[in-house]
């Protein structure tokens, strides 16, 4: 399946209550295709037992990634969606409810080679609130499963939810017997050696009932964290992706010796089966275990209804950057022992609880410093230094900023963003993250700013080299005018020179070409040099061989693949090249009009001065605009950057482009559209392959369009065509003539 050109993929928003989602479902499913983007309440029955069955197999899955290998494959926002997908659908179709249905599972298939336990008391997971709404449903349930008015008092505790790993301690006469992970919650892994091992665990407790399950969760803080990767690193062993997957795998390890090399915590929230009761009420409870030795956490508060529970969520969401340890939410719970018997359990959740979980992809934290990056084009990057915190399942440390004017709160049109606040250095920000995306700075808070906060004053010279910084008229970005004397312009041009779709070297990656850079010896200050570093190596004394991290063999490799690299093609050359304006699909552009290296350096220095007949050839060019060819020609008239081209050019052997033969070609002149989706082949593909043909391929739809090529799901387009009676065809139609099928 290739591209879509019409959004009908459902987007999550922050709330993720049923209804809401379901609601979510409904507007966007227009033009669906596919079952499991159909709003449940859309399902036929029989798409239902499909979407319920693939939901089984993907949460299988899901829990044995984080549950069975510490190892999560998809977001916990996503793992949300899927489980909230499922009751919706079931909601809808009670009797479709599979035996295996996923609202009835608590965490994932057991690891192998630990020993089982058997819960006494089951270990349950807690239902999810999203947004204030949803903790006043939590409380008018409660009322009204008790037969409480709304005037009757009820008090909750609300307290953070530790993002780590359920474990459960047996003390038997004060002595700490046996532990155990989670597990499905009925029967977990015996990890009483492990659980010996983390320092803030008591081995005995005083005065305690003769029978108590103390339960809780075991964690690693941030420091720790840090510290456990830079160790991994320095072995060469993978880095943990955050805090809990570190947790996971340093506690479930069938050597305790390892677990009591890493520093894991455990804080006390809960309790299993017990002797005698602890106290009436949730808090003294807890407040006890405290006393018995466990950590116990500070932040947890009675509050007297949704309100305060509400109150003390945003109070702790503030304090979390300064936690030291991740929480994903705070846990509401009934305070009087007694209701909570009374509300007893759901399947897997108990009514008398519920966790309050924090936007997945938002997090408040502090900007420690704005840095500024100098990019391959001069442009001078703004970098927001974080204190790291956990978004999404990884840790965050940086942010972009972009440029001066999004610092300054505005936009690239000189509209406000996040309320027109600036940002500062050693303000309080809101970061946000989605997918793969970098990271954003998505609010500020400004009753946290410290008054010694100033406005960032943005250099106006380059932080690299001292040359003046200029802002072009129309341009967001303000860029260094150093060029060649720019070490970071001059390392970064590099390292786009080596990068995919450019030389793309093996073993030459930018940290190589980096430290090569840097290197008295080898000094690869442009891209010739790395073509006559064979022979200079040969000549230097110190050789590369012997520098750390290389070897006879590597160096061979690695010399072979420069001398294999020196016939290349002639597009791949243009866009090595890293000029601005002139991306990939410009390279191939310029390499098909001109075929050879020779045509095309003659046409881009003789446009220079830009008025003659040659700029106007230039300028003729499909695809080519003044900006792209200005940058172009500029860069050859600059007769440093000129000569530097030259050195490489007379490295390599530049295979000339093929001029795509047109004769005969059915679309050759043609203005062809693609939409909807495409099945065998990819738009980028199709787009190539129609050029190659001589057609012109556009995004949009209008009265110069001759030809539509329509994929399932084409939507506003194919109407539009159809009104302005353009031809339409499908893909395999298109295949059919263009000769391909
Ligand atoms: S109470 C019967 N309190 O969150 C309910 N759970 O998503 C017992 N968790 O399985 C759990 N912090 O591993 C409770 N303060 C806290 C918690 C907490 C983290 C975990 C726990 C639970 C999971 C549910």
């Amino acid at each position: 399946m290739a591209e879509f050109d019409s959004l009908y993929v459902w987007t999550p928003c922050c709330s993720h209550n049923i209804n809401k989602v379901v609601s979510n479902w409904g507007q966007s499913v227009k033009n669906a295709t596919k079952v499991e983007e159909i709003d449940p309440q859309k399902l036929s029955r029989e798409q239902a037992a499909v979407e319920l069955a693939r939901l089984a197999a993907e949460l299988l899955q899901a829990n044995a990634d984080y549950h069975g290998k510490d190892k999560p494959v998809i977001t916990d926002a996503k793992y949300d969606l899927l489980k909230i997908r499922n009751t919706a659908i079931e909601a809808q179709f009670p009797d479709l409810k599979r035996e295996d249905s996923p609202s009835e599972q608590i965490g994932g298939p057991l690891a192998e080679g630990f020993s089982k336990i058997r819960h006494d008391v089951r270990m349950l997971s807690l239902g999810n609130a999203f947004d204030p709404d949803d903790v006043d449903e939590f409380d008018a349930r409660i009322r009204k499963y008790l037969g409480l008015s709304e005037a009757d008092p009820l008090s909750y505790t609300a307290e953070p939810k530790i993002d780590g790993l359920s474990l459960s301690l047996r003390y038997e006469h004060g002595k700490l017997v046996s532990a155990a992970t989670r597990g499905d919650g009925e029967v977990g892994e015996n990890v009483t050696a492990n659980a010996k091992m983390i320092a803030n665990v008591p081995q005995t407790i005083a005065d305690a009932p003769e029978l108590l399950e103390v339960r809780g969760e075991v964690y690693m803080s941030h420091e720790d964290f840090a510290a456990l990767n830079r160790a991994q690193e320095s072995v060469g062993a993978k880095n943990f992706a955050n805090p809990r997957n570190a947790a996971a795998g340093s506690l479930r390890q069938l050597d305790a010796k390892i677990t009591k090399a890493r520093p894991l915590a455990f804080f006390a929230y809960a309790w299993g089966a017990l002797s005698e009761p602890l106290a009436k009420a949730q808090l003294d409870a807890i407040e006890r275990l405290g006393k018995f030795g466990f950590q116990i956490n500070p932040l947890t508060k009675l509050c007297a209804g949704p309100k305060e529970l509400v109150a003390h969520y945003k109070h702790i969401e503030m304090a979390r950057p300064d936690l030291g340890y991740d929480i994903d939410g705070v846990v509401y719970k009934v305070n009087d022992l007694d209701l909570q018997r009374r509300l007893g359990f759901r399947s897997t959740t108990p009514r008398w609880a519920i966790a309050h979980k924090f936007a997945a992809e938002l997090a408040w934290t502090h900007l420690e410093a704005i840095e500024i990056q100098v990019g391959r084009t001069g442009a001078l990057s703004p970098v927001a230094r974080l204190s790291p915190v956990t978004v999404g399942g990884v840790v965050v440390s940086n942010a972009t900023l972009h440029n001066e004017d999004y610092i300054k709160g505005l936009d690239s049109k000189g509209a406000e963003i996040r309320g027109g606040k600036d940002v500062r250095e050693g303000d309080f920000v809101q970061v946000y993250r989605a997918g793969d995306v970098i990271p954003k700075v998505a609010d500020v808070d400004l009753a946290k700013r410290p008054e010694s906060a100033l406005s960032f004053e943005f250099p106006v010279t380059c932080p690299e080299c001292g040359s003046a910084a200029i802002r072009e008229e129309g341009d967001a970005v303000r860029r260094c005018t150093g060029g060649v004397i720019c070490p970071a312009q001059v390392v970064e041009k590099l390292k786009h020179f080596v990068s995919r779709g450019a030389f793309d070297i093996d073993g030459l990656g930018a940290k190589q070409v980096e430290a090569f850079y840097h290197d008295d010896q080898l000094k690869v200050l442009e891209p010739a040099d790395i073509f006559t570093l064979k022979s200079r190596d040969a000549e230097g004394l110190t050789k590369l061989k012997n520098r750390d991290g290389w070897g006879d063999t590597s160096v061979s490799n690695l010399f072979d693949a420069i001398d294999e690299r020196r016939k290349i093609p002639l597009n791949r050359v243009i866009f090595a090249l890293g000029i601005r304006h002139v991306g990939e699909s410009a390279a191939n552009l310029f390499a098909r009009h001109f075929s050879t290296w020779e045509d095309f350096n003659k046409a881009v220095r003789d446009a220079e001065p830009q008025d003659g007949p040659a700029w106007d050839d230039l300028m003729s060019i499909d695809g080519v605009g003044a900006v792209m060819a200005a940058s172009l020609t500029q860069t050859f008239a600059q007769e440093r950057e000129y000569a530097s081209i030259s050195r490489l050019v007379a490295e390599l052997d530049i295979q000339s482009v093929e001029r795509p033969s047109q004769d005969g070609s059915p679309v050759a002149g043609k203005t062809v559209v693609f939409t909807g989706s495409l099945e065998k082949m990819t738009r980028a593909e199709a787009k190539a392959r129609a050029e190659s043909l001589g057609a012109k391929v556009s995004g949009s739809v209008s009265a110069k369009t001759n030809l539509l090529v329509a994929g399932p799901g084409a939507g506003s387009k194919a109407t539009k065509a159809a009104a302005l009676g353009i031809e339409v065809i499908d893909e395999d139609a298109w295949l059919v003539l263009i000769g391909d099928a």
